[in-house]
This record gives C-alpha cells, structure tokens and sequence, in this order.
C-alpha cells in the first residue's frame, strides 16, 4: 500500500506531531509500507495529496488543523481513506465543552465546569460566581487544545483572571474546570464497532504540579506505570469509562481517554484524545506492548481498520 503519513501542521503541537510522524513512517517501512511524508504546514506537500494517488492516509496529526476535524473533511473530499475517528468525533472531541455534554449524556462523571468566551468581560461577581461553581483549586485551560498548552492550575482565587487570559491569548474560549485530586490515568481504546480497553496507565509527573507540557515531553519529565497499581474494581471503572466515551464520542481506531481517580475511588473523565501521542514513548505505543503488541503492530492495525 502507498501509505501517506501526514504530521507537522500548524497547530501547537507540531513538534510532537512532527516526532510522532517520524516514529510511525519508521516503524510503517519496516512493516513493507511505501511512505511518502505529508506536512501540512506546506502547501507543496498538501498538492501532492492532491495529485498523487495513495491507498490511505495515516493521520500523526495533534490539535488544531488535524485531530479537529477539518483534515478528516479534506481528506473525505479527496477520497482518501484515514486512519482514526471521522469528521465529527474530532470536532467534538478537540472541544472540551462540547465533549462533556457527551460525555454527561452517557452518565459519565465530569468535574463542574464554566464556559468563558475571549468576548465575554467578566466583573468580580461573575467571577465569584465560577469560583462558587469550580472551587478553589480549579483548571483553566482553552476549549480546544492539547498537551496542557495554555493551562493553569488556579490555587488563589486573585489569579483566576490571569489564568483566563493565558487561556484565551490561545484560543477564543476557556473552560474554568473544578480541580479533582488523585491519580492520573489514561486509557487507550482500540476499535470501531466493538471498541476494547488497552490496560490502564498511572501517570507519575515528575514536575511540580500536574503532567505538563514539560513533564509530557522532556526526558524524564514523567513515568508510566502499566498496567497501573490500582484495584481491579477502578480498573474496571477507568477501562469503562474509556470504552463508553470512545463509544459516545463515535470514535474509529484509536482513542486515548485521560481520567482522574480520586481518593474516594471514583473516576472523572478529562478528556478524550482522537489523535493520541505516537512516538516511541508515547502511552498507547506502552500499553499495547502491555498486551503484546509492537508499536509496528499498532501503526498497520490503525491502517487495516481504515481500509475495513
Ligand atoms: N495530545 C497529545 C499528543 C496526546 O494526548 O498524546
Ligand atoms: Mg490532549
């Protein structure tokens, strides 16, 4: 198969896009795979999608511009399958508020959330009122993108405006989102119509409050415990939560749906990843070798299921 692999763009994590690119064109030829390198950040690589034929197109795109949808779409116009979720499950998916509805609809635990548009100008009681709403610590983070870029832990009231602002200099909404203490896990869900659980994954950070972009990506900046030391009772509760938002999403493929276990021994959804990280030490790649498949075996997987 002539297989193009599309990676870069423009969005903020182009640089894990470009390392996720390279590690599954590698691992791709060593599977027999004809790659040609697709960066959508150039128009010249974008025309040959165009004018040459290829079989599939293998999605290493993180963010905006690529796990949002409208890559899908070009790719649909052209007529050339894609490995992963369609159109809509990305658009919701990228967009955090939109993807709680969902996920509140399919009866899954969400941390209490508000809404602040770029527009929206906020005096002091409107801003009480989102700490009467999320407490005291709470997250502000934009609406959609990825990788913890333009988030803030917010631990004193006085700072919540400043936090909107880091927020909303990225993106033209913000969610204020109620902080939930306890482990971090994520969960890698393979399949289309009948979706199963990779083994849970406890994210250790190693920077100082949460797994950041730093801690997400410096060497050493955080460990992964797989399968995570948890009891099988949350185990079962994290794999079904993954499964269920993958399965409300409309999620293909992959999906990588991160939760929160706290000290009551409940689960909280965060957020699903349509285009989960992909490079040799990314999670999925750690959680499938789990249950005995290779990163090259993931990488033909996402490609037989495109073509399925
Ligand atoms: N958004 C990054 C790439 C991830 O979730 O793996
Ligand atoms: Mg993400």
């Amino acid at each position: 198969y002539a297989v193009a692999v599309l990676y870069g763009g423009t969005s903020g994590e182009r640089e894990v896009s470009l390392n996720s690119g390279t590690c599954c064109a590698r691992a791709l030829e060593e599977k027999g795979f004809a790659v040609t390198m697709i960066d959508p950040a150039s128009r010249d690589d974008l025309k040959r999608l165009v004018e040459e034929t290829f079989d599939v197109a293998f999605l290493a795109l993180h963010g905006k511009g690529g796990e949002d949808g409208t890559m899908q779409g070009f790719l649909e116009t052209l007529g050339i399958p894609y490995t992963g979720s369609g159109i809509l499950s990305n658009a919701i998916a990228i967009n955090k508020g939109k993807s709680k509805e969902l996920y509140e609809s399919a009866g899954l635990r969400v941390a209490a959330s508000v809404l602040v548009g770029r527009n929206d100008v906020l005096d002091d009681a409107d801003r009480q009122e989102i700490v009467d709403t999320c407490g005291i610590p709470c997250v502000v983070k934009p609406s959609t993108e990825g990788s913890s870029l333009g988030m803030t832990i917010v631990r004193d009231a006085s700072d919540l405006q400043a936090a909107l602002d880091t927020a909303l200099a990225v993106d033209d909404e913000a969610m204020v989102e109620q902080f939930i203490d306890g482990i971090e896990l994520t969960v890698g869900v393979m399949g289309s119509d009948d979706p199963t659980a990779f083994p849970v994954i406890q994210i250790l950070s190693n920077d100082d409050e949460f797994y950041n972009y730093h801690a997400k990506y410096a060497a050493g900046g955080s460990t992964h415990i797989c399968p995570a030391p948890i009891s099988e009772e949350a185990t079962d509760q994290a794999q079904g939560m993954a499964v269920a938002a993958h399965a409300v999403l409309g999620c293909k493929g992959i999906s990588r749906t991160d939760i929160m276990l706290d000290e009551e021994g409940r689960c909280w959804v965060l957020e699903t990843n349509t285009l989960p990280g992909m490079t040799d030490t990314s999670l999925i790649p750690d959680a499938a070798r789990a249950v005995g498949m290779d990163f090259g075996d993931v990488c033909e997987k996402l490609i037989e299921m495109a073509l399925a």
